[in-house]
Parts: structure tokens; C-alpha cells; sequence
């Protein structure tokens, strides 16, 4: 889907933004243990979420770009209490989830939700939609399958679009679209305050992948839902989410308001993600095919088992300086807000050594 796909309406005004974070994420890491030995040496962890912090306001959506392998995923399940984190902090409505012990999970599910991109995976093909959407409402709110139960698994399905008739169906009766519907009615079952949604349209047809946007968006409205909305997919990044953030190996190497990322990209690897997208004004679509020729096409990133000392980006960026391979950059503000992990933009390159 490219930006002029992505033609939208919000049906219902938004409310007044919150600046209260809801999602605080603080200095994160996530590594993953070598398996096996390779040739009776042990492999280096693969480091899969390199110090990543952010917040989200509540009501707010926080968009995560980035290529196959950033560790977007890896950070979502680390909110969601699937993966174990080496060190860093999560604060989700001012609780600090860090270290939950196994009793509160339970609980913690009622506030944090996650919709994933194969909704076919993740509901049972032997259920009936009543049944997937039923048994969260008996876990969570304690109704027992009954009329009772049928009302509100009615109530929600009529929330997420779809007519009561669909109860008796099994998800493979059901299309892509209506499927990824009945993850979100599920979702919305134990009255979720953050929903975490991992590419959720990319397995959509580009016309339903509008839809359920639209739906997420209108639900955001009406419920004052927190999203963290990770996706490949720059225009859907842009339409949804409040605030970007990118990553590139593990790192979270620049974030502010979406139109400022979006228009004024600060860092190398945000600019070059742009450059491969499509759009629909021929100017525009030159300058980007111009762009791309600066970058090196088809160098590899380095392996996540080995990272440089410095800058990862280094070995593809037209802006790389000596400093870039000798030290990460640190955070830094981004000319428009937000902020910027690049030597180019930070205080510690000399000057002689900074890009123009
Ligand atoms: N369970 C796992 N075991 C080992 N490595 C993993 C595991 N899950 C993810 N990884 C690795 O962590 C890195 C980040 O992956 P992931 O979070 O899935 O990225 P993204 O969602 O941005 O595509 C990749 O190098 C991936 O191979
Ligand atoms: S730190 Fe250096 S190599 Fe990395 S993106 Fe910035 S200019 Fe490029
Ligand atoms: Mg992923």
C-alpha cells in the first residue's frame, strides 16, 4: 500500500489528547541465547532490543517502523510478558511491570491486549467465533456461557463491525478481514487499556487493510485506547500512529511526531526507509529515486550477534564520519522534535568531521 491507498476517514472526532504516559518503556535490552555451539565455539546472544525507551500518552498511538529482524516484535513481547528482559524498565498505567511475578499476569492481561498479523493462527479453527470471543468474557469478567454471555460477545462483535449471525461460524468460514475482526473482539473482551498490534493488516488485502485501520482508529476514539502499532508499512505508520518511532538492529535510532519523521527524516536510515516507498507525486518520487542512489544497495546489516562498537548503520550510511565506527551515538534532540540517535546531529562529532 503506498500513501495514496491510504484515503481515510475518521468517523468520530478525537478527544482531547492525553500527556500522560500510559506505556513507559525505559532502557530495554532483550537478548536471545545461542542455541547450539557452532564448530565447538559458543555463539554470542543475538542482542535483539538494544536500550530502546519510549512513552506513550495515553489515548495515544505510537507507531514502530523498521525492517524484518529490528526487534519491533521482540519489544512488543517484552510489554506483553512473553519474552524475559536482561535489564531496562516497563511502567504500563503507573504499575511497574518489570518483574510481574506469574500470579499478576492474569490481571496484567485484563489492561494489556495484543492483535497479531495472522489472525488465522491465533484463533482456534475448531471454536465458533462465540466460543473464541466467549471464553475470554467467562475468564476475565466471569460470565458463564449462556444468554447472558451471548449478549455481550454480540454487543462487542456488533463493535468491531460484524452481525450476531457470525457467532456459529468457524474462523476458516470467515474472510482475512472478518477474521482479524474477531481477534479484535477478542481483544476487547477483558476491557483492554493497551492494545498492542503487530503488523495486524499486513496479511490484508490493501482495501481491508482501511477497514480495520479505520476500525482501530474509531475504537481508539470511543475507548480512549493506548496503541503501540508496529508495521513495515510507512503510509499505514503514518496514518495511525501519533508518534514514530524507528528501529534498526535492536536500537531505537529516531522518534518524534509522526509528520516531522515523516517529512523531515533526521537520521540516515529513516531517509532511506522513505526513499523505498512509494508515492504518488512524480516530483516527489524523483527526488526519492535520487536518494536511493546514495545508499549502498545490498550491503548487509551486520549480524545481530555482532554488533559493531559503533554506529550499526555505518556500514550503508552516505553520511558515515570516523566517530560513527568507533562509538554508538547517544540520544539527541532532532532539529523538529523529537529525537535522534547520529553522529550528525550529535555534539560529540567535531566539527569538521559532521555532515552538512
Ligand atoms: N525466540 C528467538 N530466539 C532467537 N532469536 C530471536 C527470537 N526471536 C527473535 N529473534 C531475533 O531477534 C531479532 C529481532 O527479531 P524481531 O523482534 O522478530 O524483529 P522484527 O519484529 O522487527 O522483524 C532478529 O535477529 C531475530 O532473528
Ligand atoms: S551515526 Fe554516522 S553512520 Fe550512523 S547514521 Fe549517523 S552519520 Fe550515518
Ligand atoms: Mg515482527
Amino acid at each position: 500500500m503506498n500513501d495514496a491507498n491510504l484515503t481515510m476517514t475518521v468517523p468520530i472526532a478525537p478527544p482531547a489528547l492525553s500527556d500522560q504516559p500510559f506505556l513507559t518503556v525505559r532502557d530495554l535490552h532483550v537478548e536471545f541465547a545461542a542455541q547450539q555451539p557452532l564448530f565447538g565455539r559458543y555463539r554470542s546472544p543475538v542482542r535483539a532490543v538494544n536500550g530502546v525507551s519510549f512513552s506513550v500518552p495515553r489515548g495515544q498511538t505510537l507507531g514502530l517502523v523498521g525492517e524484518s529482524g529490528a526487534g519491533k516484535s521482540t519489544a512488543a513481547r517484552a510489554i506483553l510478558k512473553l519474552v524475559q528482559v536482561q535489564s531496562g524498565q516497563i511502567v504500563v498505567g503507573g504499575q511497574d511491570v518489570t518483574a510481574l511475578p506469574t500470579r499478576a499476569l492474569d490481571g496484567y492481561r485484563r489492561q494489556v491486549q495484543v492483535v497479531f498479523q495472522d489472525p488465522y493462527s491465533a484463533l482456534n479453527p475448531s471454536h465458533v467465533v462465540g466460543e473464541i470471543v466467549g471464553e475470554l468474557v467467562t475468564h476475565h469478567r466471569r460470565v458463564r456461557a449462556g444468554r447472558a454471555r451471548d449478549e455481550i460477545v454480540a454487543d462487542l462483535l456488533q463493535q468491531v463491525g460484524l452481525g450476531p449471525h457470525l457467532m456459529e461460524r468457524l474462523p476458516g468460514e470467515l474472510s482475512g478481514g472478518q477474521r482479524q475482526r474477531v481477534a479484535i473482539a477478542r481483544a476487547l473482551a477483558v476491557e483492554p487499556r493497551l492494545i498492542v498490534c503487530d503488523e495486524p493488516t499486513s496479511a490484508l488485502d490493501v482495501s481491508i487493510q482501511s477497514q480495520i485501520i479505520n476500525l482501530l482508529e474509531d475504537l481508539q476514539a470511543r475507548k480512549g485506547l493506548t496503541y503501540l502499532f508496529i508495521t513495515h508499512n510507512l503510509a499505514v505508520a503514518r496514518h495511525i500512529s501519533h508518534t514514530l518511532g524507528v528501529m534498526y538492529l535492536g536500537y531505537l535510532v529516531e522518534m518524534g511526531p509522526t509528520e516531522r519523521v515523516y517529512t523531515q527524516p533526521a537520521h540516515p536510515y529513516t531517509a532511506m526507509l522513505l526513499a523505498a516507498n512509494p508515492v504518488p507525486d512524480p516530483v516527489q518520487q524523483r527526488q526519492r529515486a535520487a536518494l536511493r542512489q546514495m545508499y549502498r544497495q545490498g550491503v548487509e546489516p551486520p549480524s545481530p550477534t555482532r554488533l559493531p562498537p559503533g554506529c550499526p548503520f555505518a556500514n550503508r550510511c552516505p553520511l558515515v564520519m570516523d566517530i560513527c565506527r568507533r562509538t554508538m551515538p547517544a540520544p539527541s534532540e532532532a532539529p523538529g522534535g523529537g529525537m535522534v540517535r547520529c553522529h550528525a546531529h550529535s555534539n560529540e562529532a567535531a566539527p569538521s568531521q559532521r555532515a552538512g
